[in-house]
């Protein structure tokens, strides 16, 4: 058996590697970079290590050989035509190489999102299923890191969390959340033709976090809507489906998931 590995190198592929050796030995795994020289420390750890970029096709064919499962960590490149013809690159190689399963880190409730991100996420699901290949369907949260551009540490030393006025719920949960369950679903041996919607199993609102910067702070912050706020995140907030919940993470960790307090430790640098 053989779990290959694009994005190795990447935040989200180390915390998933890191998961992985604690489930499975580390021959088993093929971790697929685009720049070698940076996963020394994948090879100290005996992990094999393969070149792979998704813009040059020729590196791909080899890239996934034997591989018994194959996951596609989705391209970061910020245009979202480029990176359906690098997945696409992806997928056309998975097929020539014969891999038993894809895997793909998708985007949690996509279907009725307005922006092109989520399209580009529904057609790469949808170029996989072309290939008649077992898939897996890891549809990832946003990440709770964008809770880093909300301004937590102002409203730390303000007593106010400025806000944009609206009914908001949030389904978002770690990177090692995710990690973790896509670890799962990697070592083990079912789920073939299966979709995840990888969210917290309940929302999380502004009074939570209001609540968790005030614990943290040990001082009150209290939410303040202002219409006039200038922050381009409420924009794409409203564009995604951020309030749909599903248990199917907590399911894979076999437990609940990180709370809010921890998950926004790493931003706060005021305390
Ligand atoms: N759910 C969310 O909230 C959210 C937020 C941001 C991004 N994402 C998506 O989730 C993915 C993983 O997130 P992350 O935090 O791990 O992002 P990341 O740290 O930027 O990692 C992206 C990985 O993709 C690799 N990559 C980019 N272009 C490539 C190419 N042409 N060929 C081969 N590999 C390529 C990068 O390689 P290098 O290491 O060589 O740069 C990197 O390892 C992102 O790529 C993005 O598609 C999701």
């Amino acid at each position: 058996m053989s779990i290959v590995i694009t994005g190795a190198n990447g935040k989200l592929g180390s915390l998933i590697l890191k998961q992985l050796l604690q489930k499975v030995s580390s021959d088993q795994i093929v971790a697929c970079v685009r720049d070698l020289e940076k996963a020394k420390d994948l090879l100290e750890q005996g992990i094999e290590v393969r070149l792979c970029d998704y813009d040059k096709p020729e590196t791909l064919d080899q890239a996934f050989a034997g591989a018994s499962k194959l996951l596609l960590i989705s391209s970061s490149n910020q245009d979202d035509t480029i990176r359906l013809r690098q997945h696409a690159h992806v997928i056309e190689a998975a097929k020539k190489s014969q891999v038993g399963q894809l895997l793909f880190t998708s985007f949690a409730f996509p279907e009725h999102d307005s922006i092109s991100t989520s399209h580009l996420y529904m057609a790469t699901e949808h170029a996989i299923l072309t290939t008649g290949i077992p898939y897996t369907f890891l549809r990832n949260s946003l990440y709770t890191d964008f809770v880093g551009v909300l301004g937590l540490n102002a409203a730390i030393d303000t007593g106010e969390l400025r806000i944009s006025p609206g009914e908001w719920s949030f389904n978002t949960v770690t990177r090692e959340d995710l990690a973790k369950g896509i670890a799962a679903v990697l070592a083990e041996g079912d789920h073939q033709n299966k979709t995840y919607e990888l969210t917290a199993s309940r929302p999380w609102t502004f009074d939570d976090l209001a609540a968790a910067l005030s614990e943290m702070s040990g001082k009150p912050i209290v939410l303040r809507e202002d219409a006039d706020i200038q922050n381009w995140i409420y924009g794409f907030l409203r564009k995604i489906n951020t309030t749909s919940t599903s248990t199917d993470l907590e399911k894979l960790i076999g437990g609940p998931v990180t709370p809010l307090k921890e998950s926004i430790k790493p931003f706060i640098t005021t305390i």
